[in-house]
C-alpha cells in the first residue's frame, strides 16, 4: 500500500520521524503529496478549477504548493514542507528527498515544458532553486541554497548561484549520506 511505503520512506530519510503514527499526523509535507495525488487526479480527469482550488486549499494549510498537473514519483519525500513550489510541467522521480524552501520553477513564461525534470533517489537540499526544463541526473545532491539553471549529469554534487559540481557522488550511498546537518 502506497501509504506504508511513504510512511517508510520518511522513516529512512529524518531521523527525527519516531513513529509511523507520528509521519501521519505531523509531517505537512506527506499531507502536501497525499493532497496532490487527489488534486493530480481531478486535472487529469478534466476538473481543471477543481483541481486547483484544491491545491490552493492545501498550499494554505501546508505551505507546499504543487500544480496538480505536476508529475510526482513514488515514496517522494518533503521534509519541513514549508515554501515549496513545484512548477506544473515538473517530473520528479521516485524516492526524492526535497527541504523547505525548494522551489522547481520555470525560468519563461511560455507555455510547454518550462519546469525541471528531476531523477530518482535526488536530494534537494533547503531553498534551493532548480528553474527550466533541465534534467538533474538521478542520485544527484542539490546543496542548499543552490541555484540550478542546466542539466545535470546522474550521480552530481551541485552548489552555489549559478550551481557549479562539486564533484562525483556516485559512490555515497545517498540514502545514508544526505551531507545534512539536521
Ligand atoms: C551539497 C552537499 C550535499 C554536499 O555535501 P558533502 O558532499 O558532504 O560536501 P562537504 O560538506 O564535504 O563540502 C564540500 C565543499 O563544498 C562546500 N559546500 C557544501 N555545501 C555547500 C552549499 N550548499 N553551498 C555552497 N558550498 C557548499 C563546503 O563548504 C566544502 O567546501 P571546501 O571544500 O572549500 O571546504 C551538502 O553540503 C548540502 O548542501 N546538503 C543539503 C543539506 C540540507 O539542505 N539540509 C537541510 C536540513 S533541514
Amino acid at each position: 500500500m502506497r501509504l506504508r511505503e511513504d510512511v517508510r520512506a520518511v522513516k529512512a530519510r529524518d531521523p527525527a520521524a519516531r513513529s509511523g503514527l507520528e509521519i501521519v499526523l505531523a509531517y505537512s509535507g506527506m499531507h502536501a503529496l497525499w493532497a496532490h495525488r487527489a488534486s493530480h487526479a481531478l486535472w487529469r480527469a478534466g476538473l481543471r478549477l477543481p483541481a486547483r482550488l484544491h491545491a490552493q486549499l492545501v498550499r494554505g494549510l501546508t505551505g507546499v504548493e504543487i500544480h496538480p498537473a505536476a508529475t510526482i514519483g513514488r515514496r517522494v519525500v518533503i521534509d519541513h514542507g514549508m515554501g515549496v513550489v513545484i512548477g506544473a510541467t515538473a517530473v520528479v522521480g521516485d524516492d526524492v528527498l526535497i527541504y523547505h524552501g525548494v522551489t522547481l520553477g520555470g525560468r519563461t513564461l511560455r507555455t510547454g515544458k518550462r519546469h525541471p525534470t528531476i531523477g530518482d533517489r535526488v536530494i534537494i537540499g533547503a531553498g534551493a532553486k532548480v528553474i527550466g526544463p533541465v534534467t538533474v541526473g538521478a542520485d544527484s545532491r542539490v546543496g542548499a541554497n543552490a541555484v540550478v539553471t542546466r542539466d545535470a549529469k546522474p550521480g552530481s554534487t551541485l552548489v552555489g548561484v549559478p550551481a557549479r559540481e562539486l564533484g562525483s557522488a556516485a559512490d555515497v550511498p545517498v540514502d545514508l549520506d544526505l551531507g545534512a546537518g539536521i
